[in-house]
């Protein structure tokens, strides 16, 4: 894989693509919404907080030096199945293409909550949230060849020993010591993120060889972002590893934007940073999954199962 930085993100002809990236308030989201409008994009901050959504956009504008540069914000929660309906209807009705989809958006190791359809919080947010946007942007990404799903994993992944398929099991509520809590909480983080590689590799089968909808997914890196406000002390204990958002965000833009992914048909891929390129250079390489994600019986099943917990009823 080339070396990538920020400067090798392709110029496009102003406005001529969209992009919809999640969580796009801050952290990795926020600069990859950030490059890819400085590289001429139409970027959708799809943001569950309008204040934090405007700020960023303005933070972004001016980082840039673009006033107009055209960032839009439209409302998700993807912990709400209601809102990621809502948010695609809305989308719809602004009668935009659809280039690009970064599902990116992310929680780590929350107390123990259920979400609106009564599912465990992280799982909801990290992985059923998205599987549902996803699916219903389908058409649009499909209408918009080549284009692009780039979904941000993590290497915690790894680390899942299995999706729970019981769902009494699946939803049953954290130890309630400290160190039982913190466990359980990472599992269940750890069970998302398998969620979020697994489909990704069901959509690449789903799509076919010949799709020009193509889909990867990738670990950014251990990166110095707010998603560790839950887990202050691991995040004290990680600090020397951690690179910065600019950084975590290249194998995302990497994966978004580079022209070897099409010319060299590269799809269902898992990217990690290499450790061997200083900031800001970033040389995105293909990663080590869970043998989970190798076995179709279960991405099979991982996908039935979401389809029924987010009342899909088509899909490909
Ligand atoms: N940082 C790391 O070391 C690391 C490592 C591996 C993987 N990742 C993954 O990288 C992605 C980005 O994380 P980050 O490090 O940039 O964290 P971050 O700075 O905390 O950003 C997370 C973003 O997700 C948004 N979000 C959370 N819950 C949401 C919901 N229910 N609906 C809509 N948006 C929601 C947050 O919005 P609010 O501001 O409203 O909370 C925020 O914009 C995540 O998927 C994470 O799992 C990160």
């Amino acid at each position: 894989m080339p070396q990538y930085s920020f400067d090798e993100i392709p110029q496009i002809e102003p406005r001529s693509r969209v992009a919809i990236v999640t969580g796009a308030n801050e952290g990795i989201g926020k600069v990859t919404a950030r490059e890819l409008a400085r590289k001429g994009w139409h970027v959708i901050l799809a943001c569950r907080n309008a204040e934090k959504a405007q700020n960023a956009i303005n933070d972004i504008r001016q980082e840039i030096q673009m006033p107009d540069a055209p960032l839009e914000f439209l409302p998700l929660d993807l912990s709400s199945l209601i809102s990621v309906r809502k948010f695609v209807d809305e989308f719809h009705q602004r009668q935009l293409p659809l280039h690009l989809l970064v599902n990116n958006a992310g929680i780590f190791g929350s107390s123990f909550q259920l979400s609106e359809c009564g599912e465990e919080i992280q799982f909801t947010t990290n992985h059923l949230g998205h599987f549902l946007l996803t699916n219903l942007l389908l058409d649009d990404l499909r209408a918009c060849v080549p284009s692009r799903i780039v979904i941000v994993a993590s290497a915690t992944h790894l680390q899942a020993t299995n999706i729970e398929y019981d769902d009494q099991k699946r939803n049953q509520p954290y130890p309630t010591s400290s160190f039982g809590t913190f466990r359980a909480a990472l599992q269940k983080y750890g069970q998302s993120k398998l969620g979020n590689v697994m489909m990704c590799t069901e959509l690449v089968h789903r799509l076919g060889p010949e799709s020009r909808v193509y889909c990867n997914c990738l670990h950014p890196g251990v990166v110095k972002s707010a998603i560790w406000v839950n887990n202050k002390w691991l995040s004290r204990l990680m600090r020397p590893f951690m690179r910065t958002v600019d950084n975590g965000a290249m194998t995302t833009l990497y994966a978004a934007t580079h022209p070897d992914i099409e010319t060299k048909n590269i799809r269902g891929t898992y990217f990690i940073p290499s450790k061997t390129l200083p900031p800001p250079y970033c040389r995105p390489v293909s990663g080590k999954v869970n043998p989970l994600v190798n076995d179709r019986e279960q991405c099979r099943r991982l996908w039935e199962l979401s389809q029924r917990l987010t009342n899909l009823t088509s899909t490909i």
